[in-house]
């Protein structure tokens, strides 16, 4: 179903800038352990939301129950029922956006089935992933309570799939309606007086798969009829997000273009796993280099769907969002069985997949609206991850400290940096800018290369610069339970020598240089 449909492999061309166009002969020829690159920082991009580090939780295994959500009783220490090591370590991360209830999950929610009375709430079989019952407790209200716990910007995603119109219309307005119809009033009632303001509503999720196996015009004749009742309530005006292609699947986003003669979404919803072929904690060489290669295809598909989109009238004004992606390793049954479905361990190897994914979204700042990775606890490339469902233990993954490593680029302005090497597993690397300070990310894929940076920074002046790396030579590397902090970003030497920055970066890591300018 959706895991061999998400994992398709595209291959196309590339429009990496070739540092040996720009930069003076002789400064090519340093030794191959040396990695050249020049940060314009004059050459701007765009702006890198916040909402490019956005993440999703989907009812899914120990993602959302007893991952998040342990409820008021648990012995677990919690706020309200959320898990308080959980919101503690995201609130600390920062949440820009959250996406829920899933997935392949939305196309089979039915949100009355999440509000109302505890008691009340109708058990139903969570069909998708592995037919366990769903109590309903954690509902429409204890997600947005759980957004505002964490600062995040809440994302629903609407049944299609199984759904109608009327049902979906009748959410965002149960949700946004801010007193008056009979909908606000039960929304009052269950004991929000204030409209949640929800502006982000997914229009289904993969309906090319899970979400109804449609055929793209389908789904665009769909959308069509959806969008006409999907209304603004109180102010709040819904920003709709289509579901878009499986990768770079331009069959669909043509199909669903096609159809739609205008009336453009706010955002198209693009999903790219990059598939493992081994468990997280016994990769391959061969296959770190396989999987990590991957990111090359990503960035093409960015740049494809853009290009793409613009080629329609009004298309300009879609945003692309890359609404899931991270790696997808084979998942050992017994840790299926101990931790819930889909559960994975986050190891060196998924922090640097993290970084190329990071580093794509700057480069590429000004095609993208959006990314979510899949998913934020216990799910696939998490964050977090709990001992299961009852376990007490919560720790923060190496793909959680990648994250933390590109945080500081959040709201600055990114901008070209030239590179001397495209291949797929070059260093990759990103930059950004905000009034005095400048910050930089490298991350070297090669579990069998150390190099040098040697980076000038151009249109600016380098005050003084500071670098954190995440790194440890051994891909399979992770933080247990047993040993929460075997991978944390530390403190890493870098020198500056006027506009020269140079550092050592060593095999398989993730690091972040913060330059004071002026
Ligand atoms: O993230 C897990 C699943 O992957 C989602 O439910 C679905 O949208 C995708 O196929």
């Amino acid at each position: 179903m959706s895991v061999h449909l998400s994992r398709r492999r595209f291959v196309g061309s590339t429009a990496a800038l070739s540092l040996s166009a720009l930069v003076p002969r002789g400064l090519l020829a340093a030794s191959s352990a040396t990695q050249k690159f020049v940060v314009r920082a004059g050459a701007e991009i765009a702006l890198v939301r916040p909402e490019f580090h956005g993440h999703f939780a989907e009812h899914l295994g120990s993602c959302v129950y007893g991952g998040l959500w342990v409820g008021k009783k648990s012995p677990i220490p919690n706020i309200d029922g959320y898990r308080k090591q959980a919101v503690d370590y995201l609130r600390e991360l920062g949440i820009p956006v959250l996406r829920w209830p899933g997935g392949c999950y939305a196309d089979d929610y039915h949100w009355r089935d999440g509000i109302g009375p505890l008691e009340q709430r109708p058990k139903r079989v969570n069909i998708h992933w592995g037919g366990y019952i769903e109590d309903g407790s954690f509902g429409t209200h204890e997600f947005i309570g759980l957004c505002r716990l964490l600062g995040a910007e809440p994302y629903l995603a609407g049944n299609v799939g199984s759904g109608s119109p009327r049902e979906l219309r009748d959410w965002i307005e149960y949700c946004n309606m801010p007193s008056g119809s009979t909908l606000a009033e039960e929304r009052v009632r269950n004991g929000s007086a204030e409209p949640f303001r929800v502006r982000y509503w997914g229009v289904g999720n993969e309906n090319w798969g899970c979400g109804g196996w449609m055929r793209p015009e389908v789904y665009g004749n769909l959308y069509r009829q959806f969008s006409v009742y999907l209304r603004e309530f109180g102010g709040t005006k819904p920003f709709l997000v289509a579901s878009g292609p499986n990768g770079n699947d331009r069959k669909w986003t043509r199909g669903f273009m096609d159809t739609l003669e205008g009336g453009a979404p706010g955002g198209l919803s693009m999903h790219y796993y990059e598939g493992g072929t081994d468990r997280a904690t016994e990769f391959s060489a061969d296959h770190l280099g396989q999987q990590l290669s991957i990111f090359k295809r990503v960035e093409e598909a960015v740049t494809e769907q853009r290009t793409l989109l613009d080629s329609y009238r009004d298309g300009h004004k879609i945003g692309l969002i890359l609404d899931e992606w991270g790696v997808w390793d084979k998942i050992p049954e017994e840790d299926e069985k101990r931790y819930g479905k889909l559960w994975m361990q986050s190891t060196m190897r998924s922090a640097v997949a993290a970084g190329l994914g990071l580093n794509i979204f700057n480069r590429q700042a000004d095609k993208l609206f959006m990314c979510n990775i899949a998913q934020i606890v216990n799910v696939l490339q998490s964050l977090l991850l709990t001992d299961g469902p009852e376990g007490k233990s919560c720790i923060r993954t190496s793909t959680y400290h990648a994250f933390a490593l590109f945080k500081p680029h959040r709201s600055k302005t990114a901008v070209r940096v030239e590179t001397q090497d495209s291949s797929p597993l070059a260093v990759s690397v990103s930059a950004s800018k905000a009034q005095n300070e400048l910050v930089v990310s490298f991350v070297n894929p090669r579990h069998d290369a150390d190099f040098e940076i040697d980076c000038t920074l151009q249109g600016s002046t380098a005050r003084e610069a500071k670098a954190v790396v995440l790194h440890d030579p051994d891909w399979n590397a992770c933080n247990t339970f047993e040993n929460p902090n075997r991978l944390l970003p530390q403190p890493h030497t870098v020198t500056l020598d006027g506009s020269r920055l140079r550092m050592d970066l060593p095999r398989l890591s993730v690091a972040t240089v913060t330059v004071r300018t002026g």
